[in-house]
């Protein structure tokens, strides 16, 4: 189709015998030292394939003549660390709860490993620093505003068995006096006025002062007279201004049409008694340790 002359290359070269429109396939020959280069590199892959995992096959890769395996590499570095480790946590396990902080050594080990669990599983819920989500029902556990208490005991406890759970939970349920009809529209703002008077904010008074009647009757069995709380039921003091769900009217008004339930994890199944000791030490080191 192409009626231009072709000009013909004066060197004579041998050609593939390919030819199309015209064209022909020069047969040159590639640089000797691109084609040793490119034997190596086929004689490694070979090797590198028989030496290293390399080949899928239905459960797993052809491990390869050297065992390499990073997976394994982890396992062994996890277990020396572990070893390394055995006899003071061993000692963790046996020590008296209390007497953790007393024993500089295991005291210096606890805090260290505690603050890992913490970050690794405590913190999506409690904040890294552990300040908690105020008004979102995740306690703050720096401070000494303590829902279940403050001893190591305490937080053992709470961290071992979780709260509202499962049936080994810490367990404590305020009714849902709106929502279940315990109280009507009119007492719930009654006694709501009456939370605000408790936790010295401004109120309606003569709503209050209805409201005291009702809140003597349905909450004091919980949240005490004076509203400073109940640790054996986990029910917060409501005459302080640290608030697990919000100390506003509008808050306050949930907490009481709907009730909160908050629960969290038992980690007595996803981690051993030595972190689950560690980590405890840590919280009660925080600041609000009792
Ligand atoms: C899924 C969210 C979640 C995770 C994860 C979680 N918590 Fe909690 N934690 C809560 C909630 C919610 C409460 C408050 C429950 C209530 O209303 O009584 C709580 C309460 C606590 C309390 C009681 C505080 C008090 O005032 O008595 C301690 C102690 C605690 N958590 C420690 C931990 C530790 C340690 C971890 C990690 C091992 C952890 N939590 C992981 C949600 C969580
Ligand atoms: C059976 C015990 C119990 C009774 C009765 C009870 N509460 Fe509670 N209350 C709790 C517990 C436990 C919590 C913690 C929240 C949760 O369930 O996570 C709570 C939480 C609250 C909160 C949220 C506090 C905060 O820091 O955000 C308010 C407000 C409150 N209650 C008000 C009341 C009022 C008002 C009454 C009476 C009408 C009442 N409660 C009756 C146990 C009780």
């Amino acid at each position: 189709m192409c009626a231009k002359p072709i000009k013909k290359e004066p060197r004579q070269v041998e050609t593939t015998g390919h030819q199309w429109d015209g064209i022909e396939e020069y047969n040159n020959p590639l640089p000797r030292w691109w084609v040793w280069v490119f034997y190596a590199t086929i004689v490694w892959g070979i090797g590198y394939t028989i030496a290293y995992p390399a080949w899928p096959l239905i459960k797993e890769a052809t491990p390869g003549l050297l065992g390499a395996s990073t997976r394994a590499d982890v396992k062994a570095e996890i277990k020396a660390f572990d070893d390394a480790n055995a006899a003071i946590k061993e000692r963790l396990i046996s020590a008296d709860l209390d007497a953790i902080g007393a024993d500089p050594e295991l005291a210096a080990f606890a805090s260290r490993a505690g603050a890992a669990v913490f970050r690794t599983n405590c913190s999506t819920c409690h904040g890294s620093g552990a300040a908690g989500f105020e008004g979102k029902g995740y306690p703050n556990l720096l401070d000494n505003d303590w829902l279940w208490g403050g001893t190591m005991e305490d937080i053992h406890l709470t961290i071992t068995h979780g709260i509202r759970h499962n049936d080994d939970s810490r367990y404590s349920e305020m009714p849902k006096f709106g929502a279940d009809g315990i109280l009507d529209e009119t007492q719930v703002a009654q006694v709501v006025e009456h939370v605000l008077s408790l936790s010295g904010q401004e109120h309606d008074a003569a709503l209050a002062a209805e409201g005291a009647t009702i809140y003597l009757d349905n909450c004091s069995s919980c949240h005490m007279e004076d509203g400073s709380g109940e640790r054996a039921l986990g029910a917060p003091a409501l005459n302080d201004q640290i608030w697990l769900y919000g100390g506003s009217r509008a808050a306050v008004t949930e907490s009481v049409v709907n009730a909160r339930f908050g629960v969290m994890p038992n980690w007595n199944e996803r981690l051993s008694e030595d972190a689950i000791r560690a980590v405890a030490f840590y919280v009660h080191g925080l600041g609000g340790g009792e």
